[in-house]
């Protein structure tokens, strides 16, 4: 793997399949171990990034579930904007269920402050957040992440869903920003 280009900007090989799915694996381990095997909780994928997540998180899940998705956008290039838009919202009815979100990346958290928003006053059983990615170093909210699949450093990424002002979501891979060029 080598250098890519994505408009103007250069990325670099950063998590590769194997390490992906093996992540996936481990949060799908995780999040099944809390859940009552007999309750169908609902999986609830944050568009658009979260789409391929979902989808490998979803076919290693192996007990009887639902799964929706909600679209919410804050992300400008490649920095967080304060004004989080929902794009499309939940239709199901959802009282008493136990909801698990499944987000790509938590960066300062106001995606996450929405969702949380958005699920308040809905009567559910139980909220749980699932993120592929967390970076730690910009978090700042004090609002719980259950289930983290990798911290990362603050540094813009691509790849398997992420994208940069709408390249990148199908690469395999996660590619990182870097200055270097091929
Ligand atoms: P937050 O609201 O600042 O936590 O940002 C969360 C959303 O921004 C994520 O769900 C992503 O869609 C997007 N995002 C955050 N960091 C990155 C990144 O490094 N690459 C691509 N998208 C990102
Ligand atoms: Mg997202």
């Amino acid at each position: 793997m080598s250098i890519i280009k994505l408009h103007d900007l250069n990325f670099t090989p950063f998590i590769s399949e194997k390490e992906l799915s093996e992540i996936v694996s481990s949060l799908v381990k995780k999040v099944s171990m809390d859940l009552d095997p007999n309750e169908i909780p609902i999986f609830i994928g944050i568009l658009n990034g979260s789409f391929l997540f979902a989808a490998d998180f979803i076919r290693k899940y192996t007990h009887n579930c639902e799964v929706s998705f909600v679209k919410l956008s804050s992300y400008q290039g490649t920095s967080s904007t304060d004004v989080v838009h929902e794009l499309i919202g939940i239709n199901e009815d959802i009282t008493g269920r136990t909801i698990v979100i499944l987000e790509d990346i938590i960066d300062t958290g106001t995606t996450l402050h929405k969702i949380y928003d958005s699920f308040k006053n809905k009567n559910i059983k139980q909220l749980k957040i699932a993120t592929l990615f967390f970076k730690p170093d910009v978090y700042r909210k004090e609002l719980p992440i259950n289930y983290i699949g990798k911290n990362i450093e603050d540094k813009f990424i691509v790849g398997y869903g992420l994208d940069y002002n709408g390249l990148g979501r199908n690469l395999p891979a996660v590619y990182q920003l870097t200055t270097e060029t091929n």
